[in-house]
C-alpha cells in the first residue's frame, strides 16, 4: 500500500466477499439504480467513446459488480468479442450473471470470482481492462493497476473511472452533523477516497502511460434522484453497520427526503476518468 491510499477496515466493496446479506441486497439494488440513472451512465461510459472498443477482441471489467459496465460493453462491442467481468463477490456475481442473461446480453460474457490484485490470467491476454469504481475500494490500488498492466497487451488500454469520494458531500443546515455524516459515508463506502488524485503519480508507478484524463462534477441541485437515492440506501447502511445511532441516521434520511419533496435537496461527488496505455507496441491480435 502506498502513503497516498487510506485503508478502512469498513468499506462495505471490500467486504463484499463476506457482507451480511442484507447490506449487499442494498448494495446490489444501490448499484442497479446508479448504473441506469441517465446521467451517471452518460457520464461514467464517456470513457467509452474514447477507448478503441470496435477493434478489441478481449476485454476484462475488473471489480464488475453486478455487471453494469459489463452490459454496457456488450452493448456497444463486436458480437464476437469476448467481455470477462471479475469480482471477488461470489454473491455479485451471480446477480450479474442472471442480470446479463435477463437482459439477453450473455453472448461471449463470461463471469468470473477472483481478486483484482492477483489475476488468474496470462499476461497480455487482454486488449482493453477496465476498472469502473474499483480502485476506490480495493487494499492496493497500485498492485491492482500493475495487474490491469500485466493482463493487457502492451499498446493495450487501461480505463479507470471512479468518484473523488473526499468530495461527496449532502447538505444540511447543521454543519457539524453534515460533516459527520460524509465522514461516516466515506468510511463505509470507500477506503480510498482521494485516490484519483493520486493517479498521475500511480499510473506511471504501475508501468501505465496516462494518455486522457478528465474529471467532472455529478450532482443534485433542489431536485434530488441520483443522490437522494444514495442517501436512502446508505443512510441505512450506515446504522446497519454500527456507526451511526439509528436516531441520528433517520432523522438525516428524513430531511434528505423533504428536501428532494420541497425542491431544496443538494448532494454531489466529483468522478474522475484516466486512459492509460501499456507502453509497447505489439500490434492488435490477428483476428
Ligand atoms: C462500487 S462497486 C462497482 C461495481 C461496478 N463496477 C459498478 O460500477 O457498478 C466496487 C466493486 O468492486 C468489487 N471489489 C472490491 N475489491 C475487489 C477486489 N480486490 N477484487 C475484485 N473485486 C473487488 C466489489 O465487490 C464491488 O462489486
Amino acid at each position: 500500500m502506498t502513503n497516498a491510499t487510506r485503508r478502512d477496515d469498513r468499506d462495505i466493496f471490500r467486504l463484499s466477499p463476506t457482507m451480511d446479506t442484507s447490506v449487499l441486497e442494498t448494495i446490489a439494488d444501490r448499484l442497479e439504480f446508479r448504473g441506469t440513472d441517465e446521467g451517471y451512465a452518460r457520464l461514467s461510459q464517456a470513457y467509452f467513446g474514447s477507448v478503441p472498443l470496435d477493434a478489441a477482441q478481449r476485454l476484462l471489467a475488473l471489480g464488475c459488480g453486478t455487471g453494469i459496465e459489463v452490459r454496457a460493453l456488450r452493448r456497444r462491442t463486436r458480437p464476437d468479442a469476448t467481455i470477462v467481468g471479475v469480482d471477488h463477490s461470489p454473491a455479485l456475481i451471480d446477480i450479474a450473471r442472471r442480470l446479463t442473461t435477463d437482459e439477453g446480453l450473455d453472448n461471449n460474457v463470461t463471469y468470473e470470482t477472483g481478486d483484482a490484485h492477483r489475476l488468474p490470467y496470462q499476461d497480455g491476454e487482454f486488449d482493453i481492462v477496465t476498472l469502473h469504481t474499483l480502485v476506490s475500494h480495493v487494499d492496493d490500488p497500485v498492485q491492482v493497476l500493475r495487474e490491469a498492466r500485466r493482463v493487457v497487451r502492451p499498446g493495450g488500454t487501461v480505463a479507470i473511472f471512479d468518484g473523488d469520494y473526499a468530495s461527496l458531500t449532502f447538505a444540511h443546515p447543521d454543519h457539524a452533523l453534515a460533516e459527520l455524516i460524509e465522514a461516516r459515508l466515506r468510511q463505509v463506502l470507500v477506503a480510498n477516497p482521494r485516490i484519483m488524485r493520486d493517479m498521475p503519480r500511480l499510473l506511471p508507478a504501475a508501468g501505465l502511460e496516462p494518455i486522457q484524463a478528465g474529471g467532472v462534477l455529478y450532482a443534485d441541485i433542489c431536485a434530488g434522484s441520483f443522490w437522494a437515492n444514495a442517501a436512502e440506501a446508505y443512510g441505512v447502511v450506515l446504522t446497519r453497520l454500527g456507526v451511526l445511532s439509528p436516531a441520528v441516521a433517520d432523522d438525516w434520511r428524513a430531511f434528505q427526503r423533504r428536501a428532494v419533496e420541497d425542491g431544496t435537496f443538494f448532494g454531489g461527488s466529483n468522478y474522475y476518468t484516466y486512459i492509460a496505455r501499456r507502453p509497447g507496441d505489439v500490434a492488435q491480435r490477428a483476428e
